[in-house]
């Protein structure tokens, strides 16, 4: 079990749990209810793209010769964002009162970056060594804030896979810098830099309405904030400092 963020028992929400949420959605008031409900539907949808995003990672690693121990990884990510849309569409569906679930989903080619070493870790970096560290951290205060049992359990399960899914994006990129020599390094360097920028700039602001809706396991763009800065000063900082000694 992985333990990257203190997270130690797989979280699961049992029947009870789904039934409480139902009865404590009931009683909200309409604005918040719509505005959970958009929420957990936007999460679903992006943790279901994430599948795709995986199966391709997997794709990539066969074509630049990673190790197999990286590509069975990136197979048990893809299916362990199926089960982080189909929580997150179970939560969009009990605040709704109704079914809400995937459509089909949109492949655009032209997104997709290449198969070339260089390609694959700077898509990496962004992907999965930045945007997987932010999903976990953000995932474990989330849970922290969370009221109901339900959206506590969905939050700590996605916190325990984001938080392995970013040491697998590490593990690759790492053997990736050993092979791929100065080019890659240099790749690397510059891709970290990118992320520090847009991290950077970001802008945050305090919305009492956004802090009401973090017992429903929503993070206020405040505290999103505090967690981009934690992922720049203590994960890609120290990263940027190594790569140039
Ligand atoms: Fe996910
Ligand atoms: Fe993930």
């Amino acid at each position: 079990m992985n333990t990257f963020l203190g997270v130690t028992e797989l979280a699961v929400p049992t029947h009870d749990h789904w039934r409480a949420l139902k009865l404590r959605s009931e009683a909200l008031p309409e604005s918040a209810r719509r505005a959970i409900v958009e929420h957990w539907t936007r999460s679903a949808q992006m943790e279901h793209a994430s599948v795709a995003t995986f199966s391709y990672f997997s794709l990539q690693l066969l074509a630049v010769g990673a190790p197999p121990s990286l590509i069975e990884d990136a197979h048990r990510a893809a299916l362990d964002e199926i089960k982080h849309a189909e929580l997150c569409f179970s939560l969009a569906t009990t605040y709704a009162g109704h079914a809400i679930g995937p459509r089909p989903l949109a492949i655009d080619e032209r997104a997709l970056t290449g198969c070339d070493l260089q390609s694959v870790v700077v898509g990496s970096v962004e992907n999965g060594c930045v945007s997987e560290t932010i999903a976990a951290l953000e995932a474990e205060a989330a849970a922290a804030l969370a009221h109901d049992d339900a959206v506590r359990a969905v939050q700590l399960r996605i916190c325990d896979d984001e938080s392995r899914h970013a040491e697998l994006a590490w593990r690759f990129v790492r053997w990736a810098a050993k092979i791929g020599g100065a080019p890659v390094r240099a790749a690397l360097h510059a891709a970290f830099e990118r992320s520090l920028e847009r991290l950077e700039g970001v802008a945050s602001h305090e919305s009492t309405h956004e802090h009401r809706l973090e017992a429903h396991g929503i993070l206020s763009e405040h505290r999103k904030q505090t967690v981009r800065a934690e992922v720049m000063n203590e994960v890609i900082r120290p990263v940027l400092a190594e790569l140039v000694s």
